[in-house]
């Protein structure tokens, strides 16, 4: 049996248990995976003895997406850019990591929720770990448009410096502002911020919902975030991250067994345990 796992500190509420088991249940594939935290300081140390003890891969979260990076042999394009990692996968006796958060949101936004990215005027709230995790892909769906906003406006400048050659490559006007400079129209606003946790939301000026933006927010919970809350009282459409979740999973799952699971089932499923 194949053994896999999931890293993270605190990860006892993690997802991934139920969602890889099902998947693999669903492709008749024989695999173990389970949930490890070992403790603040102890990644590299466990999942090295992971990967020595013969595991065969391992998603990666908070707090050691970046350390997952720089524990790989092999960092894939999408984890080099990410400047993190969500897997790990072992091929021939080296660790390599890659990185499908961010082609998680892209999917969840384009094949479930049906939004367009290409063409699209996108606001991206947020310039930590997860902003940098799926800019790169986002900005290859070619929008016509994405601007940055953060509440530290210099790690925003930062993202929009470090990604800059990629939107001059794929043809996307790239910019930074601060809240009160923005202005709609805007067809797309992504929270990647961790305000949520705190029951906070950015302070974006309310005209941006009059021009009825689908408005997506990367956490998710039994109940809708503030910052989808506010949306929603704007008649604005929204999605949580649920379906990001398990999106990113379908993929670490397809890099790591060559089938591609039905990732909708088994969204039905959680959707349904959340409520
Ligand atoms: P993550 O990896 O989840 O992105 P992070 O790197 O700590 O975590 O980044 C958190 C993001 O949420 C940042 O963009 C942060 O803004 P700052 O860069 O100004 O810290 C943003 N954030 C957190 N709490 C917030 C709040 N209450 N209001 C607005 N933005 C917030």
């Amino acid at each position: 049996t194949d053994r896999y796992a999931v890293f993270g500190h605190p990860v006892a509420h993690s997802k991934s248990p139920f969602i890889h088991r099902a998947f693999a249940e669903q492709m008749g594939q024989d695999l173990d995976y389970e949930a490890i935290d070992p403790g603040a300081e102890g990644f590299a140390e466990a999942a090295r003895r992971f990967f020595a003890e013969g595991g065969r891969g391992a998603n990666v979260t908070l707090p050691f997406k970046e350390e997952a990076l720089a524990l790989a042999d092999e960092a894939l394009p999408r984890a080099c850019e990410a400047g993190a990692a969500n897997t790990l996968i072992a091929r021939e006796g080296r660790l390599l990591a890659d990185n499908t958060d961010g082609v998680g949101l892209v999917r969840d936004l384009t094949r479930r929720h049906g939004v367009p990215l290409a063409g699209a005027e996108v606001l991206l709230v947020g310039a930590g770990g997860a902003a940098r995790g799926v800019l790169g892909p986002i900005l290859r769906e070619r929008p016509r448009r994405l601007v940055l906003a953060n509440r530290t406006p210099a790690r925003a400048e930062t993202l929009a410096r470090a990604f800059a050659a990629l939107a001059a490559e794929t043809g996307v006007k790239l910019d930074v502002q601060t809240w009160d400079a923005l202005r709609p129209p805007f067809t797309l606003l992504i929270n990647a911020t961790s305000a949520s946790l705190a029951g906070e939301l950015p302070p974006l000026p309310p005209e941006l919902f009059a021009a009825r933006p689908f408005v997506y927010d990367m956490m998710y919970g039994a109940a809708p975030t503030p910052f989808l809350r506010e949306a929603a009282r704007h008649g604005a459409h929204t999605a949580d991250g649920l379906g990001m979740l398990v999106e990113q999973a379908a993929e670490s799952f397809f890099l790591w067994r060559g089938v591609r699971p039905d990732a909708q089932a088994v969204y039905a499923r959680l959707r349904a345990a959340l409520a």
